[in-house]
């Protein structure tokens, strides 16, 4: 079954083929983030409207590197939210046009839920049930997944996403956007025990808080001309406090259910030290930690099809009548 995939929730335009929720034959994304670049942060206007002027060529290419035809297709699964209003509705109004002219079946899927499936494509396995964390710029969430359609939400972030913090940190300290890539560059240089940084404490033990830290980090750095050691050492600091708490509250939750699996996902996810700081400690507590290659990590449209594919197999389907999830 092919399965094309369009994820256009942020600053992408992303469309991929891929074969019974594994093999990717195609995965081809465009980003707008050049030209957001000099307001530090998504424009949702900019992005939509890239996006609109972008889909569909994107798909053209999709389809001729799949070496496959619109008439191969037998599936839509499109991201409907959470993500961008505007975005959002480019991606899922292309799919409903596709859907009705080809008459093959729509379905909406969820971007979160979507960063956990990058795990699963190609070659990925995981057994059932497991714990889930997905960091990304918008989101931070701790799920139990007994399968595909039976996610239950652990606990989420009560302010900031984890991406969201590297981002303001990055800009704090002057560095480029997206934050997380100059952060974790600037942080390989930096002492990670120069300054005791710490995430702040949440009711739930299973919910997180990044604003604290983020504030912490301005305090430090506000009206000062750091040199560039001290930067270094502010990154690194900040980069070890926030990966030792998703260490902890992942881990947490996996003994709390009762499970030795943990998979994790998300833009924040491609961070080396991140990656090499969970097995380290994975290892230790004899949990299996499982991380998509670092180029499923970012939003992309294969795992919005792969998920998809896995659904519709449960029986889901969307009508023309659907809409944007927000949440
Ligand atoms: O999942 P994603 O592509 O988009 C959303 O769904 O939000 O994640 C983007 C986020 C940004 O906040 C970016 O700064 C962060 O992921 N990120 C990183 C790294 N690469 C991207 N954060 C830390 N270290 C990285 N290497
Ligand atoms: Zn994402």
């Amino acid at each position: 079954m092919n399965v094309l995939g369009i994820e256009t929730s942020c600053d992408e335009t992303s469309v991929a083929v891929v074969r019974d929720g594994k093999k990717i034959l195609s995965c081809e994304t465009i980003s707008s983030l050049k030209f957001h670049k000099k307001y530090g942060g998504i424009i949702p206007e900019i992005a939509s409207r890239m996006q609109l002027e972008t889909i569909t060529q994107i798909s053209s290419v999709a389809l001729k590197e799949a070496h496959i035809k619109l008439k191969d297709i037998d599936l839509v699964s499109v991201t409907s939210g959470p993500g961008l209003l505007g975005s959002l509705l480019i991606g899922i109004s292309f799919a409903k046009a596709l859907s009705f002219t080809l008459n093959i079946p729509l379905l909406g899927v969820d971007h979160v839920h979507s960063h956990v499936y990058a795990n699963f494509l190609n070659s990925g396995k995981v057994q059932l049930p497991f714990v889930a964390l997905v960091v990304s710029g918008g989101h931070t969430s701790l799920f139990f997944i007994e399968d595909f359609d039976k996610i239950k939400i652990l606990g989420e972030t009560q302010d900031d996403a984890c991406g969201e913090a590297f981002d303001k940190v990055a800009k704090i300290l002057q560095l480029g956007y997206p934050g997380g890539p100059h952060v974790e560059k600037l942080a390989k240089e930096g002492n990670p025990k120069q300054i005791k940084f710490h995430c702040s404490g949440t009711k739930n033990p299973l919910e997180f808080s990044f604003s604290g830290i983020k504030t912490a980090v301005l305090y430090i750095s506000r009206d000062k001309n750091l040199k560039p050691s001290e930067k270094r050492d502010i990154a690194a600091s900040f980069q070890e406090a926030v990966i030792d708490t998703l260490i902890q509250k992942s881990f947490l939750a996996c003994k709390l259910k009762k499970v030795n699996r943990l998979v994790v996902g998300g833009g924040v996810v491609a961070n080396s030290r991140l990656r090499e700081k969970f097995f380290e400690a994975a290892k230790k507590e004899n949990l299996n930690c499982y991380f998509p290659p670092k180029e499923l990590c970012m939003d992309n449209a294969a795992m919005v099809a792969g998920f998809g594919y896995r659904l519709f197999k449960k029986g889901f389907v969307s009508g023309l009548d659907l809409n944007v999830g927000l949440n």
